[in-house]
This record gives C-alpha cells, structure tokens and sequence, in this order.
C-alpha cells in the first residue's frame, strides 16, 4: 500500500494494540487489520496503554461480550484525556448493529473511529479521513474493494485461517449474526484454493477453513465446489498437513463430507458440531431444522466411519419456554453422544431477534440447570481424555503453557490440548508425545524421540 505523502513521518514509531472478542472469524479480521497497520507502519505492542492506535474487535453474540466491551472502552477515558493525539476505534459484529453502534457514538466521546465488518480494507482511509478533520470517523459501509485475495497477519508462520464464506442464512432464532454480518456470500473457490496454496509454500503446515455454515458452502453461487469438493481439493494441496473447518451446522452435514474427511488422512479427525438442545421441542423454536435423532444419527455415523473422531458442541441452557424435561433430554442427549468438549452457554436475549420476544425463564433455574449440565459433562470429557493414557499421539506445538514457560503446549489432530515439556525449537514442528496423565480439559505426557 502506497503511504500517503503527507502522512509518511506520522506513524513512524507509532504503535498499535489490538483486543479481540468472540469467535475465529473475528481472530481473523484482527489478522487482517493487524496486516494494514503494519502496512501503514504501526509496530504492535501488547500494553494497550502504550499504543497510539487501540482497537476493540467487538463481539455480540451474547450480551455479557457486550457488557464487557463498554466497561474496557470506558476505562481509557483517563487516558484519551491525557494523550488526545492517541486514536480509539472499534469495530467488529457490535458496530453491525445500529443499537450497539448508538450506544458507542453517544456515550463514549473518547472513541474516535468506528468501522465494522464489512470495511476493513477501508482502514487506511479511514485513519487519514480522521487525521485530516480531527473529526470522528463512523463508518460501518460495504468496501469497493473486492478482497478475493485476503491479506492478514498470522499469529504464527505455521496455522493460517482461512475465511471461505461470510455471512449466514440460517437465522436460529436466538442468533444476532444474520443481522450482523449479513447475508451469506461463499468466496470464489480458486482464490481460496491460490491463497492455502501459497500459504502452504510459505511453510504454514495447518490450515482451518472458517465460515458461519460452511456445509452451505457454494450453494448459492454457481462456481461448482460444494463444501466437500472444496475440502477434498484444498486437502490434496502439498504441504496441508492439517485441515480444520469451523462452524457445520448439523442439519447440512453430509454422508459426502464424512467420506471426504475418513479418505483423507490429513483432514482432522475433529467436528465441532452445535447441538444447542437435546429437546425437539426446543430445537423447533430455535428453528434448527433437525431433531434430535437427527442429530445423534449424525454424530454416529461421524464415530462409526472415523474411529477415534473427537466430538466437540455448543449448548444453550435456558432458552425461553425450556423446561425441566427439555433439559433432561438436552443431558440424555450428552450423555448418548460422550462429547469430547463443549461450549456452554446460558441463554443471552439479543435484540431484533425472534427469541427475544419469548418469556423468557427465571435466572435461578437456568444458573441451576447450567450447574448441572457441567457436572454432567466433566466426568465425560474427563474419561475422553483418561482415554489417551498410554497412547503416543502427534501433536503440532503452538506455544509456551501461561502459567510455565518450560512447557509447551500444542493439539492433537482431534484438538486435545497437549502439555508436554521440551525445548522452545520445537514450537511450530508436529512431534510425538506419549500421554501419561490428562484433567477434563488436557492430557499431558513426554516427548518421543
Ligand atoms: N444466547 C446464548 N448463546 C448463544 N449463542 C449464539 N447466540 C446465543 C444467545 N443469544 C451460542 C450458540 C452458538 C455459539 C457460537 O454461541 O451456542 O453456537
Ligand atoms: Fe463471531 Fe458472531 Fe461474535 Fe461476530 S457476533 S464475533 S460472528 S461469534
């Protein structure tokens, strides 16, 4: 990118820092935004109080994400009035909605430019569009700029992120992104096949497909992959050594793209797959389109021709009308399927959604219920992982442990997360570790020669 001339000396030396809430894809848009900075000639620094660019990369899905951005932009106040030449923005699915975005423009003066999902390559401009006036920037539009070929930092040079489709069509009715990253849109098949491609030449070993549904990916365009063909292609790329994808929505997910993960070792055997209730009753108003047999016939069929395939899932406790019996049913359901891990949520009303006009259920019972399912779900995940004792697993190692820097940690191909001890060199390499011991949430072992 072309710095303009005028600003060329102003981001000398300039820093940035960059919070991220919610889900992957919005990782990935930090990623991208991270890549523009740089570009302009920011140098990141992780004390956000030092940075002369702060962002917050908001998430809404649920209301306690939202909540915690207000308090996180408020307390800079102090430091927006000490240091006016700092800029504040943020972005992301909350500046999608026009409440949220309100509540941003009329109550926190300190935030200085506002963008949202859908215009991130526009951030340059919108940095000199603020420099220029002194004025505040908001500025939540669509891009000209077509960005088929998507241009990010990674976090490392060995897992890249790869968006595949944007948007979602499916409105669950408790679901705030149909309304805030908009109508689903696939990417054209080529440019993400070019893109792994080139990533994959560059070193990176895993690659995770990301979209709200990818098993409807390609079904409203005309370019002939569906989400199988895309997977089956960008497996065959030399150099993909892991393969991950992120969400499936279980009413589309097909026999093919079970074939297509069992015939290709290097997909991993891993699905995350949003159950949400394990009431028929309650899927319905959830308008999920499956019923429970549905989905457990499923989760079978992904067990009985990948052996070994690791289950992960989100729940919903609480949803409006949800009863005692739909939450046995929702606990029955966990305990048929074993799932390796799950999100856990309790219900969080989004505005403009179709569930936040049911009655909603007393705060107690869900807090009660949302107890109760962990206590079910602990013991299980807890022999998944006792599962692994004795077994010498491969693991591609990601990084330090927080909490001791003399272990690393890193994934499984069925994504448990590993602590094994061994030298700093091996982050980024896969190895093989024999597990010895494991909690609910990771095993742990020794490292194979
Ligand atoms: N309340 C609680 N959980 C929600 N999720 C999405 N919307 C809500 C909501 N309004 C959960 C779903 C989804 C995950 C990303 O977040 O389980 O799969
Ligand atoms: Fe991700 Fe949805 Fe949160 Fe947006 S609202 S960051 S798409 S989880």
């Amino acid at each position: 990118m072309e710095i303009k001339e005028k600003y060329k000396d102003y981001f000398k030396g300039k820093k940035y820092n960059i919070t991220t809430f919610g889900c992957q894809m919005n990782e990935h848009d930090s990623e991208r935004i991270s890549y523009i900075l740089e570009d302009l000639g920011y140098t990141y620094t992780e004390i956000r109080e030092e940075a002369d660019f702060i962002l917050f990369n908001t998430c809404l899905v649920r209301e306690n994400a939202e909540l915690k951005l207000y308090g996180q932009v408020s307390s800079l106040k102090k430091l927006k009035k000490a240091h006016p030449e700092k800029i504040i923005a943020v972005s992301g699915c909350m500046m999608q909605t026009s409440t949220a975005r309100e509540v941003i423009v009329s109550k926190h003066r300190e935030v200085d430019i506002v963008f949202g999902t859908k215009n991130i390559n526009s951030l340059a401009d919108l940095i000199y569009r603020y420099l220029e006036t002194g004025e505040r920037v908001v500025d939540v539009s669509t891009d000209d700029v077509k960005d088929d070929f998507e241009k990010y930092n990674s976090t490392n040079n060995f897992q890249a992120y790869v968006n595949i489709m944007r948007g979602c069509d499916n409105f669950c009715s408790y679901c705030i992104v149909p309304e805030s990253r908009g109508r689903e849109e696939s990417r054209r098949p080529y440019s993400i096949i070019e893109e792994v491609e080139y990533l994959a030449s560059q070193g990176f070993k895993e690659f995770t497909l990301l979209g709200q549904n990818v098993n409807s990916y390609g079904n409203k365009s005309n370019d002939g992959f569906t989400f199988p063909e895309l997977l089956n292609r960008v497996a065959k790329i030399p150099g993909v050594e892991r393969l991950r994808f992120t969400s499936s929505h279980p009413k589309d997910l097909s026999d093919e793209l079970i074939y297509v993960m069992r015939d290709n070792d290097n997909i991993c055997n891993y699905f995350h797959l949003p159950m949400q209730s394990g009431s028929n009753e309650v899927l319905k108003k959830m308008n999920r389109h499956y019923t429970i047999e549905k989905y457990i016939e499923r989760a079978n069929k992904l067990k009985s021709e990948i052996p070994g395939i690791a289950l992960s899932t989100d729940i919903i406790v609480g949803f409006p009308t949800e009863t005692e019996e739909d939450f046995q049913a929702t606990i029955n359901a966990c305990k048929e399927i074993e799932f390796d891990s799950a999100f856990t949520f309790k219900y969080s009303p989004r505005p403009k959604t179709v569930a936040a006009k049911m009655p909603t259920i007393d705060e107690a019972i869900v807090q009660d219920r949302f107890q109760r399912l962990l206590d079910e779900l602990y013991p299980i995940f807890n022999q998944k992982n006792k599962e692994y004792i004795g077994r010498t697993v491969e693991v591609l190692i990601e990084g330090e442990s927080k909490n001791n820097t003399d272990i690393l940690t890193g994934r499984t191909d069925t994504f448990k997360l590993v602590h094994v001890k061994a030298p700093k060199d091996l982050i980024g390499q896969i190895v093989k570790v024999k597990i010895t011991d494991n909690t609910s949430f990771t095993i742990s072992g020794e490292l194979v020669n």
